[in-house]
């Protein structure tokens, strides 16, 4: 199993400190997401079916009819793998480790690659997974390499698959615009900018041969019924995403900035998380907890990324959670 941020109750029991006490930083989850109503009890009763909505809201957010819901990005990210002969698959690195192990496990060659490398390496692949913005180290790669990179692949039926987990808060660097291209893959998220991670809705918009292939692996009812009525609404409520779009920017700048005041070096990032490369990450992730703050550390390269306090007082307590740890460090 792979290292998560989110995993709250392992922290609660490993340092003695009550769930509810916690400020959780270790995700890049919008903590203001969109208010949840009550579900209608006939929505949890009756089985999920297509064309409930949900297709509609989705192809108008995106601007695309040619999408597929899935239970969050991790489950196309794990069935894109099985409907592909096994090849030869590039994946940035440092990203979201998911991709790697889902295409290693269904038996493709994986080649982790740093930005630098990639626009070389594409000659040899059959495959590139790429995180759009990236998570951990908000990179966002310009359109030209994007387009360039697909039309290589696409030569030798190849894909580029585009992970916009986090774009929703930057719609001008997504690619979905341009689904149906040979070859172009692009994965969306209602876990991230909407903050509905629990609810496990996401979608892959590709041409119409990578959706049909996939529905084998997926199942059917894919999508929980619940999920699907609450991303119907998310994706419909233009008022609150505008809003939300606005508030973010505002909040990721605030974060950077309270980040490197106390002298901690932000390398990127975007509007729901800040990335620090760190050699004493470690020393910092276990002091930030002892004092009930969750961030997320990666080993490599070794940094931390702190997604975005909500409350007023979470901001606060980031503050002077920081200013503690680097005092203790200076003792
Ligand atoms: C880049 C990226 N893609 C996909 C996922 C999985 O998202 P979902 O909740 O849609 O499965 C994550 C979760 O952290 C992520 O960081």
């Amino acid at each position: 199993m792979l290292e998560h941020g989110g995993a709250l109750r392992a922290a609660a029991n490993r340092y003695g400190i009550p769930l509810d006490d916690w400020l959780d930083l270790s995700t890049g989850i919008n903590p203001q997401g969109w208010p949840v109503p009550a579900v209608p009890a006939t929505v949890w009763r009756r089985l999920p079916e297509d064309e409930d909505g949900l297709e509609r809201a989705a192809a108008a957010y995106y601007g695309t009819e040619s999408l597929l819901p899935t239970a969050g990005t991790q489950a196309a990210i794990q069935a894109l793998p099985l409907i592909r002969a096994p090849g030869r698959v590039g994946v940035l690195h440092p990203s979201y480790a998911e991709h790697a192990h889902a295409w290693r496990r269904a038996g493709h060659g994986v080649e982790p690659l740093t930005v630098e490398h990639l626009d070389a390496a594409v000659t040899g692949l059959d495959v590139l997974a790429l995180v759009q913005p990236n998570n951990p180290t908000g990179i966002r790669f310009s359109r030209e390499s994007l387009l360039n990179w697909r039309a290589r692949l696409a030569e030798r039926d190849g894909w580029l698959v585009v992970d916009e987990a986090f774009v929703d808060a930057t719609p001008m660097d997504s690619l979905v615009g341009l689904v149906g291209l040979p070859g172009l893959v692009v994965l969306r998220s209602l876990g991230k900018f909407f903050g509905l991670a629990g609810a496990r809705v996401g979608f892959v918009l590709a041409e119409p041969t990578v959706r049909e292939r996939l529905r084998e692996p997926l199942g059917p009812w894919a999508v929980s019924g619940p999920g699907r009525w609450v991303a119907t609404r998310a994706l419909a409520d233009r008022a609150w995403q505008d809003r939300t779009r606005a508030e973010l920017d505002r909040a990721g700048t605030r974060l950077a900035d309270l980040l490197r005041r106390q002298r901690l070096p932000v390398a990127g990032g975007t509007s729901l998380f800040q990335w620090v490369p760190l050699l004493e990450a470690d020393f910092w992730r276990d002091a930030l907890a002892r004092r009930g703050i969750l961030v997320r550390r990666f080993a490599d390269p070794p940094g931390l990324r702190f997604g975005l306090p909500g409350a007023e007082s979470a901001w606060r307590r980031l503050e002077l959670a920081l200013a503690g740890v680097r005092a203790e460090r200076l003792r």
